[in-house]
């Protein structure tokens, strides 16, 4: 884990290297306040594990890292956020490919661009006008509905989620892409995010119910989408879950490895988060990276879908749970080096 302290705003910069086996680390940039440091060093070495399981499982040549800008909470003029993220930029340089990044909570791809202007080439995820792929919000959207697709199949025996209720937590970049695929193959979704201003553009959809942000986890539904920050699957949430299963985009959904074997034994089926949320980090990193057309992207995005429909025959086949089964599909490809 590498660190440092920006004198000028008190944030702090940390980088985490997980895994280089598949290729160079490579993985979002989280910007937030977080309770301590240590909670911040937590989050960014636990994201850059998932990171090395994503790539693994995704058959991506790239290798698990994940930074994090943590901020101190006091405000930041734009001008103030600019130099920050400048500053940062200029650290990911000093790594010389140590680690490669994109967006992630916290971050847009025009806050890439800026990051680039001293962190290139090591930044994935800038805007079209700066050359880049732009962000990767709604590619992440499209394979996590490939993977509802996939779960509804198994649940109901028919992949459209037509007719199905859907609730997704949190209408970030993901969760506001996934909400208007979902409504458009004609899912009944409802939604929550504690930001006021969410969902502002949807006020012309009485289709689309809002939920209060405390009555996502136990509301009543065929799949629940956490889209929001890690670790929502607990202890103290599991027994309270209505929901059938769960297809989401959030990292680090469980708070604990415990908590995969918590969920089979109330009969939820869970579809493991860095299986399911690839889609964002594969496209965007195949189309700068690898030079993939937009088309082939799609494809590579949509096969999350069949990467999934393994994964649950394996679960199911050897009696472990989703997680377990998807880990070891991961493991195999990093012991393969490939
Ligand atoms: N936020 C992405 C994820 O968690 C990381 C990413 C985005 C990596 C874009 C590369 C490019 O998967």
């Amino acid at each position: 884990m590498l660190e440092r302290r920006d004198a000028e705003t008190g944030a702090v910069f940390l980088v985490a290297v997980h895994s280089s086996r598949l290729g160079p680390a490579t993985g979002g940039t989280r910007m937030m306040a977080y309770p301590s440091l240590e909670a911040a060093r937590s989050d960014a070495m636990r994201l850059a594990e998932a990171m090395t399981y994503k790539w693994a499982a995704a058959d991506f040549p790239r290798g698990g890292g994940k930074a994090v800008i943590a901020l101190t909470g006091a405000p930041l003029s734009p001008i103030d956020r600019a130099g920050l993220l400048r500053r940062y930029g200029t650290f990911l340089r000093e790594l010389a490919g140590r680690f490669w990044t994109g967006g992630d909570v916290g971050t847009s791809s025009a806050d890439m661009d800026v990051i680039a202007e001293t962190g290139a080439p090591y930044v994935f995820s800038r805007t079209p006008e700066r050359g880049g792929a732009g962000g990767s919000g709604s590619w992440t959207a499209r394979g996590v509905f490939a993977a509802i697709e996939t779960v509804c199949g198994r649940l109901f025996g028919e992949r459209s989620p037509r007719g199905r209720s859907v609730v997704v937590q949190g209408a970030g970049s993901v969760g506001a892409a996934l909400i208007e695929r979902l409504a458009a193959a004609g899912a009944r979704v409802s939604w929550s995010d504690p930001s006021p201003e969410a969902g502002e553009r949807w006020t012309r959809h009485p289709e689309l119910t809002r939920l209060p942000p405390e009555r996502c986890l136990d509301a009543e539904t065929d799949i629940l989408a956490p889209c929001a920050l890690g670790r929502v699957l607990s202890a103290g949430t599991i027994p309270r879950l209505r929901a059938r299963a769960v297809v989401g985009a959030a990292n680090d959904q469980l708070a604990a490895p415990e908590d995969a074997e918590r969920l089979r034994g109330r009969g939820v089926l869970y579809a493991p988060d860095f299986v399911v949320n690839a889609g964002g980090a594969v496209a965007i990193t195949g189309i700068e990276a690898l030079g993939w057309s937009e088309a082939r992207a799609q494809r590579e995005v949509d096969r999350i879908g069949e990467t999934l429909a393994r994964v649950l025959d394996a679960a199911a086949d050897g009696g472990i749970t989703e997680d377990a089964a998807a880990r070891r599909l991961a493991e195999a490809r990093l012991q393969a080096g490939r």
